[in-house]
């Protein structure tokens, strides 16, 4: 666990519970450090549990406090047992991150019914789910926060992504609509929305395929994230899931207190610049 950057009170979410979806991995494991390092309890929830325990062990053998829950999004009745689980074990959820996603790039001319299924379900159905269901929670308390992680693709398309852009578009919707209903139970709902940041998946994508001897080149995929960071993100280098997480938790404490259903780009700038593809 990382220390929490200068620019945040130590301690500023002590006291607090943040649950975040998807918080084993990637961007996900990021926000869970930093909001850990800041001094809240952090809970993270995915379907593989042993990824979450793992994750939570290093983060309590780093000084946080932190703990692992089994969930799939996609499934209803197991997200309002999780989020009743936590409720029980802490009794309040000032936090909830709804940054579990899944993607692949695919031509939709023959992507099948269960892939785009599946997509939808998990980005889009899974972040209402959790919202829906800890909503009663943060109200009973007297308000709390959700930051729903988005994308940028789908502000002009991006071929080969029709599900999950349709999906993200779908929550940044409801991170407006959300943001309007709740307001009256104190209860925030805000998005961010990430430029590239290698994770596993990204690197995956950036990886060539093995050369004759079956040894992939790893200094191939860093030439091509290196050549990728200068030709396409004005900033010139790729985000790391630190970049995320602050925005997280500028948004979550008091700074962002007057803040909500707004829809936060950390990108480098990578949006604005990128040329329309057509391919
Ligand atoms: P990642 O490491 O692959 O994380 C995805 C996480 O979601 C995993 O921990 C996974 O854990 C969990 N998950 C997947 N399906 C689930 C389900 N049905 N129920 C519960 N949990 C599930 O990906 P990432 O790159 O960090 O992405 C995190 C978020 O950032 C996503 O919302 C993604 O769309 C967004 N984003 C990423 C980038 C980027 O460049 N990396 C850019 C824009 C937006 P299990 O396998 O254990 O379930
Ligand atoms: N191209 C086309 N279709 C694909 C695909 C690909 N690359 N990967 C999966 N699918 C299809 C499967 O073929 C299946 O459809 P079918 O039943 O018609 O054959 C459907 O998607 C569901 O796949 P399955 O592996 O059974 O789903 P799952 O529920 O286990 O996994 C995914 C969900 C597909 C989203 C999987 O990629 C995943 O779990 N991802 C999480 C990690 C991730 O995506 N991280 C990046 C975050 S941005």
């Amino acid at each position: 666990m990382p220390p929490a950057p200068s620019v945040f009170l130590p301690g500023l979410f002590d006291g607090q519970v943040a649950l975040i979806t998807g918080g084993g991995s990637g961007i996900g494991r990021g926000i869970a450090d930093l909001l850990a390092a800041l001094g809240a309890h952090v809970v993270l929830a995915s379907r593989k549990i042993e990824r979450v325990e793992t994750a939570a062990e290093e983060i309590r053998a780093a000084g946080g406090k932190a703990s692992g829950i089994a969930v799939d999004v996609r499934e209803q009745e197991l997200v309002k047992q999780m989020v009743a689980d936590v409720a029980h074990t802490h009794g309040r959820i000032d936090l909830l991150v709804n940054n579990a996603a899944g993607n692949f790039y695919a031509p939709s001319e023959s992507l099948s019914a269960n892939a785009w299924k599946s997509v939808l379900e998990i980005d889009l159905y899974g972040t209402f789910f959790c919202a829906q269901a800890v909503l009663p929670v943060m109200r009973a308390q007297g308000g709390g926060s959700i930051v729903n992680i988005s994308m940028t693709l789908h502000y002009r398309g991006w071929p080969l992504m029709a599900h999950a852009t349709a999906a993200k578009a779908g929550i940044d919707a409801i991170t407006r609509t959300l943001a309007l209903e709740w307001a009256r139970d104190k209860v925030r709902m805000n998005a961010v929305a990430p430029g590239p940041v290698p994770t596993e998946g990204v690197r995956k994508a950036f990886t060539p395929p093995p050369s004759a001897d079956g040894v992939p080149d790893v200094f191939a995929v860093e030439k091509a994230m290196e050549s990728y960071a200068q030709k396409m993100i004005p900033l010139q280098r790729w985000g790391s899931p630190a970049d995320i997480a602050n925005m997280v938790a500028f948004l979550a404490s008091p700074a962002g207190a007057w803040i909500t259903g707004a829809i936060m780009v950390v990108d480098g700038g990578e949006w604005l610049a990128k040329p329309q593809s057509c391919r």
